[in-house]
């Protein structure tokens, strides 16, 4: 245990800030078997909704310049199986889980949210932001009326910390952001994925079938880090920035922009070690710069 590595979000105190991003790590299992999962600050696991749901048709994952399209839709068994195998594995290892919940209709996310209510979860992650999704998602993530009305719908129903996932295909990230924590957010998950596409000029058609899909990977963490720089700026809850982090001085620019954790997506699927590699990376900076926690750097870049 290093004291130099921890960190609160949301009253739950992380043995260092490196999370893994919902939708890349699965449930942990199949990464289980690759690294340390008792390394981790926290696992996210991928969307859980309140029945199964089926995804998107494929090719649904293409790979581009700096990153990749996803249009998986949030496919997964459902909360009930959620509960049944995911749960008591992660439950064996000494880190935190997140459990990112999603939904067609505001009911149906209060129903995921009531249902984890009673579970031994740490945190749940609010996903409004999914691009992928034809009702609920970026229906729920864009407008911050609808924003507030939802997480404050979700609180009602659960007394777990809770997370908010905002979405980036927005004009001002900060209105959101402010939306949310009056909702009731105890903290701000962000970025999710970019709304991109990738045409096949020899097949002369969409590669994905959906035609366009989530971009994530080091080609939005620019874009990602102004934003958790800005809400950072404009709220006092903590922020879990995510976006592009592939290394650990990725990770240290978004602790610099101000966020209180990270979480590390596209970068598990080319390295599985990802995430592993940054946090060995963040502690040995800490320990050449003679840094004595990570609260001597967050938000140090005004
Ligand atoms: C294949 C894939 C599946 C994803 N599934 C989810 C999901 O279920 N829920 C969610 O909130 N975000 C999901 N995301 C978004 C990531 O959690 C993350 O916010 C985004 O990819 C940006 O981080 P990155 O560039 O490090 O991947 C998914 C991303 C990818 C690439």
């Amino acid at each position: 245990m290093d004291d130099r590595m921890e960190t609160v979000v949301a009253g739950v105190a992380l043995k260092n800030p490196v999370i893994t991003a919902s939708g890349t790590f699965g449930s942990g299992r199949e990464y289980g078997e690759l690294i340390d999962l008792n390394c981790l600050g926290a696992v996210t696991v991928k969307g859980v909704s309140c029945e199964p749901w089926k995804g998107n048709p494929i090719p649904r994952i293409a790979e581009t310049q700096s990153g990749m399209l996803n249009s998986i839709g949030l496919q997964n068994p459902g909360v009930e199986h959620f509960i049944e195998h995911d749960l008591p594995f992660l439950r064996q290892h000494d880190t935190k889980i997140i459990v990112n919940i999603c939904g067609h209709t505001l009911a149906q996310y209060c129903a995921v949210a009531e249902r984890l209510a009673d579970c031994d979860v740490d945190m749940l992650e609010l996903n409004i932001s999914c691009p992928n999704v034809e009702e609920g998602g970026l229906a729920f993530g864009t407008a911050p009326r609808m924003v507030e009305r939802v997480v404050q719908a979700v609180r009602h129903y659960t007394g777990q910390p809770l997370t908010v996932k905002l979405s980036p295909e927005v004009t001002d990230i900060t209105e959101i952001a402010r939306a949310a924590v009056s909702g009731g957010a105890d903290a701000l998950s962000l970025i999710n994925t970019l709304r991109g596409m990738k045409i096949d000029i020899h097949r002369r058609r969409a590669v994905l079938a959906s035609k366009t899909g989530g971009y994530s990977g080091p080609g939005i963490m620019p874009v990602a880090l102004r934003m958790v720089y800005e809400v950072c700026k404009t709220v006092d809850v903590p922020v879990i920035g995510m976006g592009g982090i592939a290394t650990f001085e990725d990770a240290l620019e978004f602790i610099m922009a101000g966020a209180a954790a990270v979480a590390v997506g596209t970068a598990n699927f080319h390295n599985p070690y990802a995430t592993v590699e940054i946090i060995e990376g963040i502690r040995g900076y800490l320990e050449e710069n003679d840094i004595a926690s990570l609260d001597k750097i967050r938000g140090i870049v005004d």
